[in-house]
């Protein structure tokens, strides 16, 4: 057993933002299941919404916060995230974070993105590859420093708690076991203060943005361990995902159509104008549905994304990784339209946790995209996830340090493996991998009915019970724990969106289309029982 003052899973911006601030305090192990840059951050373009222009307002930001939440924001969320951005932003570019910025009028000022659902350019970036950029930043403060223990290619399996271990007293978590891929073995990690940052959940639908770690992996533990979950059935889709039978996940950012990017129908037409008076700049949650169904109207694959109005060396210099992957694959965006889907790019529910991070466990933390803070409400506004990832871990790190639990005394049981054999019948976890992954892109997708909720619900308890079977009969590896994760909390997205009975935000459900404020102006919750 290996003992820590912090254990924090996940390695994107909240959770190594989360590190480096606890290893002033104590020691630290930061898990993750693969390479350190391995995390939805990596993969962030756009940026982190912040204000900071004179022309700007806490008030203008917090007011379109509200509006993309269509309602279920806690307003309370909404303000510490936002007022508290700019000293968050300024610690990053102290850490040598770099933002792009331009000269205007002899001036050197940030360069602002705009994104859809915001009223002014207020998107700080570097180019279009921001999520690495903080990536290099925090990594490089994190990979040398002597408290913080970089755990690469271990993945958690289950969180120790108190009530699990028959003790009685306030259920409480104390410690993780993590799968060493290298050996095999499983770990045991004691800590007091366990920190889950690990991300969102894309992976459990056929097309996603997110890279292959998204696979809920959080969110399905913090509901073994006995958490509550908030609001799953909002699921937010990328209007813009590149589509080429090749490329797999790549994002075309919001700020392509920022700048002035139009979608085009199959034969070249605009469409936005017929769904939207914002038209492509209107909230995701309203263009992505205007794109399916203008190709669930005309039957065509995908749509198109154009910005060869724009002078080609603007093009080239403002969005270098969009530009350098699309040529490689075939398509001049300076001179030809993108193909584009929608695509899963981001879960808005979680697990429920206070303005601290701190959830219903004790011990027991969520910050980033794996929380539900009340912050994004029934849809995100773009850009606000890596700026709430920022302030999320810092008030908990406030939290957990100011407010220590008390250690506790006894030991810590080690992982029984139990009957193992290993897994000879891999085909049949990649085959329901598959298949969750199918059924919800078909079942559970952007325009939702009950029917096919329930359908969706039947198959997923099915294949549960065989994954049940799997993890205790077998050694288990990343692979199966991963397809559990994805099969509970595929579960509670069906879950949640079977028990509102209304349309709002992302949620769109043609048995119930109009919004329904008398009967669900509320958060959706789950706890295990
Ligand atoms: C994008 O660049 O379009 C993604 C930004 C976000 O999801 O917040």
């Amino acid at each position: 057993m290996k003992e820590f003052d912090f254990v924090v899973i996940g390695s994107g911006i909240a959770g190594l933002s989360f590190a480096l601030k606890a290893a002033e305090k104590g020691s630290v192990a930061v898990v993750t299941k693969r390479g350190k840059a391995d995390s939805n951050t990596a993969w962030a373009q756009g940026g982190v919404a912040c204000v900071t222009s004179e022309e700007d307002s806490f008030e203008l930001h917090i007011h379109d916060t509200l509006a993309a939440g269509a309602g279920l924001c806690h307003e309370d969320a909404v303000r510490e995230v936002i007022t508290g951005g700019p000293d968050r932003i300024a610690e990053l570019v102290k850490l040598g974070m770099h933002f792009d910025r331009r000269e205007t009028n002899g001036e050197n000022e940030l360069d602002l993105g705009r994104e859809g659902g915001h009223s002014k350019r207020r998107i700080l970036h570097f180019q279009d590859s921001t999520g690495m950029e903080i990536e290099r930043t925090l990594l490089e403060q994190i990979s040398c420093h002597p408290r913080i223990e970089l755990m690469e290619n271990h993945m958690a399996v289950d969180f120790i708690t108190t009530g699990k271990l028959g003790y009685a007293m306030q259920n409480s978590c104390v410690g993780v076991y993590v799968l060493n891929e290298a050996t095999g073995e499983v770990e045991t990690l004691r800590s007091d203060i366990n920190v889950l940052a690990t991300g969102g959940c894309g992976k459990i639908y056929l097309y996603t943005t997110n890279p292959d770690v998204a696979t809920g992996d959080g969110v399905a533990m913090a509901w073994r361990a006995g958490a509550t979950i908030s609001n799953m059935e909002f699921i937010q889709f990328h209007p813009t995902c590149l589509f080429h039978p090749e490329v797999k996940s790549f994002l075309i950012s919001e700020a392509v159509r920022g700048e002035g990017g139009v979608l085009l129908d199959a034969r070249g037409r605009r469409f936005m104008e017929n769904h939207n008076p914002q038209r492509e700049l209107a909230p995701r949650d309203i263009v992505a549905r205007a794109i399916d169904a203008e190709m669930k109207r005309s039957g065509s694959k995908c749509v198109f994304l154009d910005i060869t109005h724009k002078p080609a060396d603007f093009v080239k210099s403002r969005f270098p990784l969009i530009y350098e992957t699309c040529l490689v694959n075939g398509i001049d965006i300076t001179k030809e339209p993108i193909p584009v889907v929608p695509a899963a790019h981001y879960q808005c529910g979680g697990v429920k946790t206070d303005l601290n991070g701190e959830t219903s466990l004790r011990g027991l933390f969520a910050i980033g995209e794996v929380a539900c803070t009340g912050l994004h409400g029934a849809n995100r506004l773009a850009s606000n996830s890596l700026l709430e990832g920022l302030v999320l871990a810092s008030a908990a790190f406030d939290k957990s340090t100011r407010n220590r639990p008390p250690r506790v005394t006894f030991d810590l049981p080690e992982w029984r493996p139990g009957q193992v054999t290993d897994v000879d019948e891999m085909v049949v976890i990649f085959h329901n991998w598959e298949e969750v992954r199918r059924l919800m892109w078909d079942y559970v997708g952007i325009v939702r009915t009950d029917k096919r909720l329930q359908r969706a619900a039947t198959r997923l308890r099915n294949l549960h019970t065989e994954v049940q079977e799997f993890y205790w009969n077998f050694k288990i590896t990343t692979d199966l724990l991963e397809l559990r994760n994805l099969v509970t909390v595929a579960s509670l997205v069906v879950d949640c969106a079977l028990s509102r009975k209304e349309s709002r935000g992302l949620h769109f459900t043609l048995d119930y289309p109009a919004r329904d404020d008398a009967k669900f102006l509320r958060d959706t919750t789950l706890r295990r029982t």
